[in-house]
């Protein structure tokens, strides 16, 4: 099933490139859509939808996907392509009293449902947290198991926070301070594990992965994040049908996956819109004042700053880049902005109908490379979305 779903995918993903690779921001600022030449009609269709319309679209990328198959036929396929769910588990809210000191309610939920996961399929006699930050996995996966856990962690913070804590609770957990490209790395494995990470980082899942077949782990259990932190300049497959698939992808397009922001709730999503707003009203205001003719990148701004209103950002920006403004209409440009923040979500719709599949096809590739490897292995989502946009699991059993 993972070899199909991965195939499919990377068919979807070559056939139809141009309408993913390209960054929507870019595309704005540039005027320069890829496929515009391939598909005028789609680009009308987009240019003509309401604010109501992006948005129902935008909340349901394979609602959406099945509306483009009258442009890109195939598209359709798009919506075949699902994730098995695991439901989310109730125990958060039956835990021994103090396990869950410290975690704020949103990360209790994601480790409760991985830690479900974990042990409902668990091999070894032992846990290695990967990444383990504070630890708040494997302080679960400890208490419920009586297993012995060593949690591997770079920053020292954080690793004495989470044994000072496990101390605490008499639980049987050691953190090792370490950096997981190290040589010294490889010593923390053992074929008694069960190796876990949440939300383990680009090279980080993937340095996880290599030592986990190296030392014959018994299980591996991790869901990645940040596909984009890779030491290479573009994503090295890891599986032979990864390899063979021909696909490359830049730091930039490993992004693509991570541009989902259903956890940040209303006032994330107003901060975004307005800040994209101002940057793009800035740049028009730039360019049609001769300011500069390319694009001007404007660094990150504290989002309180936003409340200042568009004259006080392009008064910061202009500072920032030494720019001197001529006297304008400032509510004409942010008038501007807003007509290309909006051109920019309903591009975003097309990018955004592939970007779950990419998402799939990298943690595919990893399974697929596990199960080259010996082992059996399971691709499906862990908590729903809204707690935690990155929640699949790759699993795998050593066989
Ligand atoms: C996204 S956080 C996840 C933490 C924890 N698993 C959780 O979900 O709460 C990634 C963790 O990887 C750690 N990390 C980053 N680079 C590392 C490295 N080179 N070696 C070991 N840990 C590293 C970070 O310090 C951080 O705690």
């Amino acid at each position: 099933m993972n070899r199909q779903q991965f195939q499919l995918i990377t068919r979807l993903l070559k056939q139809y490139q141009s309408y993913w690779r390209q960054d929507p921001f870019t595309q704005v600022i540039s005027g320069q859509v890829a496929w515009r030449g391939d598909n005028p009609e789609l680009l009308t269709w987009l240019q003509a939808l309401s604010r109501d319309a992006i948005s129902t679209y935008k909340n349901n990328p394979p609602l959406f996907a099945s509306k483009i198959s009258d442009w890109l036929p195939d598209a359709e396929l798009l919506s075949t392509i699902t994730v098995p769910h695991r439901p989310f588990s109730e125990s958060a809210a039956k835990l021994p009293r103090g396990l869950d000191s410290g975690i704020p309610g949103r990360k209790l939920q994601q480790i409760s449902s991985l830690s479900d996961v974990c042990l409902s399929d668990h091999h070894g006699t032992q846990w290695l947290e990967w990444c383990a930050g504070k630890g708040y996995l494997g302080r679960l996966l400890s208490s419920q198991s009586q297993q012995l856990v060593t949690s591997f962690e770079f920053q020292s913070t954080l690793c004495e926070s989470g044994q000072s804590e496990a101390d605490k609770l008499s639980l049987p957990m050691t953190f090792v301070q370490g950096d997981a490209f190290s040589d010294e790395a490889g010593h923390v494995f053992s074929h008694h594990q069960h190796a876990v990470a949440l939300h383990a980082c680009g090279d980080l899942h993937v340095t996880l992965i290599k030592h986990a077949v190296r030392g014959k782990l018994p299980a591996v259990t991790l869901s990645p994040c940040c596909y984009h932190l890779i030491h290479d300049t573009h994503y090295q497959p890891m599986s032979n049908e990864g390899h063979e698939a021909g696909l490359t992808l830049s730091k930039q397009e490993l992004r693509i996956p991570l541009q989902e922001t259903v956890t940040g709730g209303e006032r994330v999503k107003r901060h975004r819109e307005q800040e994209m707003t101002f940057r793009l009203g800035f740049d028009a205001l730039c360019s049609e004042t001769g300011l500069s003719p390319a694009y001007i990148p404007i660094p990150s701004i504290k989002k309180s700053q936003l409340a200042d209103g568009f004259e006080a950002f392009c008064l910061w920006a202009a500072t920032k880049k030494q720019l001197i403004l001529p006297i304008v209409d400032y509510g004409h440009y942010e008038g501007v902005g807003m007509k290309r923040y909006w051109e920019m979500e309903a591009l975003s719709l097309v990018q955004g109908a592939f970007r779950r599949p990419l998402e799939l096809w990298l943690a595919l590739d990893k399974a697929l490379y596990l199960q080259q490897q010996g082992y059996t292995t399971d691709v499906f989502t862990f908590c729903d979305p809204a707690i935690t946009p990155r929640n699949l699991v790759v699993h795998a059993v050593r066989t």
